[in-house]
């Protein structure tokens, strides 16, 4: 009995130390092997490890975002949490750009944004305080390389929501008139019917159309041949309708317009003048695609019933009143009844039923 005892409590010693050897072996061998419980590469689980966030890591998900950053050394403790709704992206330097964005206070939802709709402009936000990019998402002609002009017209212009701030300062409103502007090639003024005109875009001097044609009315009167072949168009409905106008004033070259501007500013001074007249270079007529019309021969405006039914109806005819009453602060021209500008059918409707001005349908549509 007593020799039993001994080799009974010697085969559970020997199983003991058995147990003791596999157990540990097992968990040597384990350790050994983090990699194959990980989700994430070698190097990944090594810096991870290297920082004490191998347990906290793996009880997560798989981020490609974190993997990524550790490879690169570049993971922040501090920002962990934020990585995770951070999706990866295959932008440039991916993980500096992720943390310069944590660090200017931009959160997962608007750096997701930015990666994936502004990769290319994402110095520009850098080299800014944070801004609330999202609000920006929705709006169509929003334009990045604008942002400091958009900011410091919305503080001055409190009142506009943001779409009208963009379309605003991308139309150029919040410069002083003709200061910046740009100008059109020779070839661009002859093949766009469609081309915008105003203080910001100009003409080149010796642009003229190579298609002028006389108006049955005046053979001294001309405008492109589509333009004029509408006009009559147009005169021909108005009558029908017992809408009589008369057309004074079409196509002016670059001089004729440098002519009347200077007889304007000597008349009224340059403030004044900017209100009705464009310098030249910068005027419609320039293109032949623009005619003022009055609803007699004897002065230089049309009726207000005219002017409802040019309103209502010009655009069937491929023209707009161009600088309509309330748009002054966006055509930067005072009310001209008179002054249709010719965009043909299809557009002229889409600018009519938009409500918009051309300047900022151009800005939003034709861009
Ligand atoms: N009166 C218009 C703006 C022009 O001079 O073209
Ligand atoms: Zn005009």
């Amino acid at each position: 009995m007593k020799k039993g005892l001994k080799i009974f409590l010697i085969i559970l010693l020997i199983i003991l130390i058995l147990s003791i050897i596999v157990i540990t072996t097992l968990k040597i061998f384990n350790n050994d092997d983090l990699e194959d419980s990980s989700n994430y590469s070698k190097t990944a689980t090594s810096v991870m490890k290297e920082m004490n966030l191998y347990d906290e890591i793996n009880s997560k998900e798989y981020s490609k975002t974190i993997e990524v950053l550790l490879e690169n050394n570049k993971l922040k403790e501090k920002y962990l949490d934020e990585y995770y709704q951070i999706n990866y992206s295959n932008i440039d330097d991916f993980s500096n750009t992720i943390n310069n964005l944590l660090n200017k206070n931009y959160n997962s939802d608007e750096i997701n944004y930015i990666t994936e709709n502004m990769s290319e402009d994402i110095n520009i936000l850098l080299n800014m305080e944070h801004i609330d990019i999202l609000a920006f998402k929705n709006i169509s002609n929003f334009d990045i390389n604008n942002i400091e002009r958009y900011l410091n017209y919305q503080e001055e212009n409190d009142d506009y929501d943001l779409a009208t701030i963009v379309t605003y300062v991308n139309i150029g409103l919040d410069r002083e008139g003709y200061s910046e502007y740009t100008e059109y090639t020779e070839e661009e003024a002859q093949n766009d019917l469609t081309i915008l005109v105003n203080k910001y875009h100009k003409l080149p001097d010796d642009y003229e159309p190579d298609d002028l044609v006389a108006l049955s009315y005046n053979s001294n009167y001309y405008l492109r041949s589509e333009a004029a072949e509408a006009f009559e168009s147009l005169t021909n409905a108005g009558i029908l309708d017992g809408v009589i106008f008369y057309p004074f004033s079409p196509y002016r070259s670059y001089e004729t317009q440098e002519v009347l501007y200077n007889r304007y500013v000597a008349r009224d001074g340059v403030k004044a003048a900017d209100t009705y007249s464009a310098r030249p270079g910068f005027s419609e007529h320039q293109l032949g695609l623009a005619v003022d019309v009055r609803s007699n021969t004897l002065n230089d405006n049309l009726t207000p019933e005219h002017y409802e039914w040019m309103l209502d109806n010009s655009y069937k005819y491929g023209f707009i009143v161009r600088y309509p009453k309330g748009k002054q602060h966006i055509t930067q021209f005072m009310e001209e009844p008179w002054h249709l500008r010719y965009l043909g059918v299809e557009l002229a409707t889409k600018v009519h039923d938009s409500g918009l001005t051309y300047d900022e349908y151009y800005d939003l549509y034709m861009k």
